[in-house]
Parts: structure tokens; sequence; C-alpha cells
């Protein structure tokens, strides 16, 4: 689980630890990662930088070291900046880019091929109804942008997925969280249900949807 030190990633680590999941809590900073599973009670806790495929890398090489074996990648870390695309500074627009989908699919160069060789693996990759064209690609457009490129990958990942290894992308909703801010909808514990859902699903479950509140939605 990346960005699993607060908001939605850190509602999902404690849901599935509940669930009796083994999870690695994954932040940028080690010590956020190491308080975060600390409180929740889980075991391991490592760095993962989204923005540095080395470190996403040298993450994945830890864990193979220590003998983990990543069979659920729930890519949740990213950032939202403002602005549209003629507004937004140039360094918005590449950090977006690299954290909420170039991080991602170092994320999935790094852990899917373990699953593929194991025959089982569960990939949510969290986006946005503002990613969706289907819902005219509302918000700022750095966000927009990373998330429809985000959910274009899960399609495109789905098609080189073989045995029971599936990935979804799903819409958490409007989440109060540092992003989602305190006017939002849903509580964190609210959100992750419908990710606890797509990383558990069972070998008849969907693979390549786009999913809110456990319906599949639009691209
Ligand atoms: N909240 C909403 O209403 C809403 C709506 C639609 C979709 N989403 C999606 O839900 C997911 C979780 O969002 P949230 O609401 O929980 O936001 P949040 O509270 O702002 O948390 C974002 C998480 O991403 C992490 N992150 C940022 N940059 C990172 C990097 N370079 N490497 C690793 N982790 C990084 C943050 O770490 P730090 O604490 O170190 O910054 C934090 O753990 C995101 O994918 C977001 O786009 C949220």
């Amino acid at each position: 689980m990346t960005g699993a030190n607060r908001g939605i990633g850190r509602a999902v680590v404690a849901a599935l630890h509940e669930r009796g999941l083994e999870v690695v809590v994954t932040a940028r900073r080690l010590g956020d990662a190491q308080s975060a599973a600390r409180e929740i009670g889980a075991a391991k806790a490592a760095e993962l930088d989204l923005a540095s495929e080395p470190s996403v890398a040298a993450c994945a090489a830890a864990l193979a070291r220590d003998g983990a074996t990543i069979d659920v990648l729930i890519n949740n870390g990213a950032v939202l900046a403002e602005g549209d695309v003629l507004t937004a500074t140039s360094a918005d627009l590449r950090r977006s880019l690299d954290v909420n989908l170039l991080g991602a699919l170092w994320c999935c160069r790094a852990f899917v091929p373990g699953m593929l060789q194991r025959g089982y693996g569960r990939i949510v990759n969290v986006s946005s109804g503002w990613g969706s064209f289907a819902e005219g690609m509302e918000g700022p457009a750095a966000y927009a942008i990373s998330k429809a490129a985000l959910n274009a990958s899960t399609r495109s990942l789905a098609r080189s997925l073989r045995g029971d290894v599936k990935v979804n992308a799903c819409c958490p909703g409007w989440v109060r969280t540092r992003m989602g801010g305190t006017d939002a909808d849903l509580t964190p514990q609210q959100a992750a249900d419908g990710i606890v859902w797509l990383a558990t699903l069972a070998a008849d479950g969907p693979s390549g949807g786009l999913f809110r509140a456990r319906q599949p939605i639009a691209w």
C-alpha cells in the first residue's frame, strides 16, 4: 500500500490488517510509515517515494530480501495541485504525473511480475471521477490528467495479466482527508470499503474496470 500513513491509505491498511492480511505500510518517509504501522498494529513498514523509480525499486528489493511476497498492490499515494492546463505550474504538472501516474507504474513493474509467477494477485489503482472522461474530467488539470492516465494504465495493464491476477481502478468518492477537505461526504473508513473489496476479489471477480462504491462507473 502506497501513501499509507494518512487518509484513505491508512484506513485501507487498517481494514486489511483487521481482516488478517499481513500489510506493508509504506510512506515516502520511513518514520511516517513506522508510526502508522505501529498505530494499526502492522508488522511491516517501508519507505517508498512514488516520485522516485529507484526508491520503488529499493523498497521492492528490501521486501524481497525479507522474504515478503506481495500478493496485493494498492496504488494510493497521490498529490493534488491546483490550476488548469494553462495556469498550473510546470513543477506541479511534472510532480502530478510523477507521483500519481509514473509512481503507480513503477510499483506495478516492481511487484506484478512476482504475482504473475505465482499466479495470484490483486492490483487496485486508487483513481478519481475527476479522471473520468464520462464524468467530464472535472478538477484541476494536473490531477485530472494524471488520473485519466492512471485509468488508461489500468485498462492497458489488464491486457498483460494472466492467471488469477486482476487490476481495477477505484474512485473512493469525496472523502474527508487532507486532500478531500472537511466538507467531504465520506469518512476514510467508508471510502476504504470499495478498495478493500477490489483488493480481496474472488477469482470470478472483475478485472480492467473502474468502480465507485463497488459499482462499475464509466471511464
Ligand atoms: N479525498 C478525496 O476526496 C479523494 C477523491 C478521489 C480520489 N482520491 C484519491 O484517494 C487517494 C488517497 O487520497 P487521500 O484523500 O487519502 O489524500 P491525502 O490524505 O492527501 O493522502 C495522500 C497520501 O499520498 C501520499 N503521497 C504523496 N506524495 C507521495 C510520494 N511522492 N510518495 C509516496 N506517497 C506520497 C501522502 O504522503 P505524505 O503524508 O507524506 O504527503 C499521503 O500518504 C489518492 O489517490 C487520491 O487521489 C481522494
